[in-house]
C-alpha cells in the first residue's frame, strides 16, 4: 500500500512531502506522483528524487470519467490507498471520489471557506486581510470544500506583498502538509462518520 502525490505546478509541497516521509520512514511510502500538465517543475523534481510519474494530460480523453479511469488503473498498479493533491488544479471527479471515498485531501493556500479557488494568495493580499492561512482539507465533488482537516493561520504584515506573503505560505504549508499525511496514514486522524 502506498500514496499518491497529485500536482499541476511548482511541486514544492510534492518535494516537502517525499522528503519528509524518507526522513520519518512513514509507514506507506510515496510512490507516485500524478501531473495533469505535461512539462510542469513537478516532473523535473519527481525525477531527481526518484519517485515515478505518470503525466498525462486530460485533453487526451474523450472526458472527465475516461481521463479518471485511465488514472485508476495507474494507482492500482501502484496499490495506492491515499491520494495526495498539492497544487493540483482540477476538480476531482465521481470516479476517482468513488474509488477513495475520504481517502483523497487537499491543501489550500487560504483559510477556507474565504479565498477557494485559483489565486488564493493574490486574492487575500487585494483584500487587505490581516491574518489568511493554510488549510487541509478532505477532497468532495466541489471547489476546495469539504470536511476540514487543519488549519494555520499566517500573518500578513503591512510590508507584505504578493510574493513575500507567498513565501510565508509556502513555508506553513511544508510544516502543516507532512505532519497531516503523517496522521491520516497512522490513523490518529479520521474520515467524517468514520469511527477508528
Ligand atoms: C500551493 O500553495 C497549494 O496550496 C495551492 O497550489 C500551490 C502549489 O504549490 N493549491 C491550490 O490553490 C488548490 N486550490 P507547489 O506546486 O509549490 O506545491
Amino acid at each position: 500500500m502506498s500514496i499518491a502525490v497529485f500536482a499541476s505546478g511548482s511541486g514544492s509541497n510534492f518535494q516537502t512531502l517525499v522528503e519528509e516521509s524518507r526522513r520519518q520512514q512513514w509507514p506507506l511510502p510515496i510512490r507516485l506522483l500524478v501531473c495533469d500538465k505535461p512539462g510542469a517543475k513537478v516532473l523535473e523534481r519527481a525525477e531527481q528524487l526518484g519517485v515515478p510519474a505518470v503525466s498525462v494530460s486530460p485533453k487526451e480523453f474523450v472526458d472527465k470519467a475516461a481521463f479518471e479511469a485511465f488514472l485508476l488503473s495507474e494507482l492500482s498498479k501502484h496499490q495506492i490507498e491515499w491520494i495526495v493533491l498539492a497544487g493540483y488544479m482540477r476538480l476531482i471527479g465521481s470516479t476517482l471520489l468513488e474509488a477513495y471515498p475520504w481517502r483523497i485531501v487537499n491543501i489550500h493556500p487560504s483559510l477556507l471557506p474565504a479565498f477557494p479557488g485559483k489565486n488564493a494568495i493574490e486574492q487575500a493580499v487585494e483584500y487587505g486581510v490581516k491574518v489568511s492561512g493554510v488549510t487541509v482539507h478532505f477532497v468532495d465533488a466541489g471547489m476546495d470544500t469539504g470536511p476540514i482537516i487543519a488549519q494555520v493561520p499566517v500573518q500578513l504584515d503591512e510590508q507584505d506583498n504578493v510574493e513575500s506573503f507567498a513565501a510565508k505560505i509556502h513555508q506553513a504549508e511544508h510544516r502543516l502538509y507532512p505532519e497531516v499525511v503523517y496522521r491520516l496514514i497512522t490513523g490518529a486522524v479520521t474520515a467524517p462518520g468514520r469511527i477508528g
